[in-house]
């Protein structure tokens, strides 16, 4: 049961906490499915995104799963807001409670903002991207969308591909997947390979062919170019030609191997074309978990409240 303020990452949620979301979610899926897009289970509630970084389908994903579940919902773009003044994360969050908000989902570029904001706020935060630590719900609609297409989480073998380093979506599935018993391998240049991941769980792999070899789940990250600050490849064209995954690649994977990405994507650089427009690519279907893991996530954090 998910029985706590604020989700701010996998690493504090236990296995049990990771699986209520993932069922809620799957529910709150078939629904969408069926464009089933008004639901009562926040009608009253006012959440509030706070975004101090770019994002399109993150924001617009928690924004609709707020959206056809009844909920007002305020979005504020740090760029046109009083952090422009000068205020600071905490008075912010100070606002917004004094405005009865009652759930606030931040992005951040450092990581940790969310908890601190966590701790001196009312209301419910929920960790939308914070630096290079943790995404919990795009984890959560990874492991959504894996848990669809086999018959259990436990056991997969999952290959991350690309900037290990600067992705908070690394992190947060590593912590997720582990936990539900899942093999994870990660394969990165070695400049965006962070040193002590394996001591956190993955297996680190030497080549892109070892890390693929028998994988259920081959999942490409963007390689951040914004986070990026010369010298740890020589050229995009080379890195798709050495580290990025194509069809050759994928034969070394299982026969049903699936494609994953967060987005967005540098298209034909960690992926393909092919690849990400392929039969067996779950790119799309992975936004559409996104809304509904959202949606499972806000209900839970809100539930009670709306039955007392
Ligand atoms: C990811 C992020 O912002 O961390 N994108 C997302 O939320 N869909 C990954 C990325 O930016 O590469």
């Amino acid at each position: 049961m998910l029985n706590r303020k604020d989700v701010l990452g996998l690493y504090d949620l236990s296995a049990e906490e990771i699986d209520e979301i993932l069922t809620t979610g799957m529910n709150m899926k078939k629904l969408l499915r069926q464009n089933i897009k008004k639901l009562p289970h926040l009608q009253g509630k006012t959440v509030t995104t706070l975004f101090y970084e770019n994002s399109t389908r993150t924001r617009c994903s928690f924004e609709l799963a707020a959206d056809y579940m009844g909920a007002h919902v305020v979005n504020i773009a740090a760029a046109s807001s009083s952090v422009q003044k000068g205020e600071t994360l905490v008075d912010t969050g100070k606002t917004l409670d004094a405005m009865k908000n009652d759930v606030i989902v931040i992005r951040h570029p450092m990581g940790g903002a969310p908890r601190l904001l966590a701790k001196t706020v009312k209301a419910h935060v929920v960790n939308a991207g914070d630096g290079m630590n943790e995404h919990p719900t795009q984890a959560l609609l990874d492991m959504l969308t894996m848990r669809e297409n086999f018959p259990s989480i436990a056991g997969l073998k999952v290959a991350i591909l690309g900037d290990i380093s600067h992705s908070r979506v690394a992190k947060s599935n590593l912590f997720g997947l582990k936990k539900l018993g899942a093999e994870v391998r990660m394969f990165a240049p070695r400049t965006l390979m962070p040193t002590g991941i394996d001591r956190m769980g993955a297996k680190v792999c030497a080549s892109r062919e070892e890390a693929v070899e028998g994988a259920d789940v081959v999942m490409g990250l963007r390689i951040q170019l914004e986070r990026q600050h010369g010298g740890n490849f020589p050229s995009l064209g080379e890195y798709a030609k050495y580290y990025g995954a194509d069809e050759a690649l994928m034969r070394y994977a299982a026969p049903h191997a699936l494609v994953m990405h967060p987005g967005p994507v540098n298209r034909g650089v960690e992926l393909t074309s092919a690849l990400i427009d392929g039969d067996t690519s779950r790119i799309e279907e992975q936004v559409l978990s996104g809304i509904a893991v959202r949606m499972a996530i806000l209900f839970l954090l809100t539930k009670e409240e709306v039955a007392s």
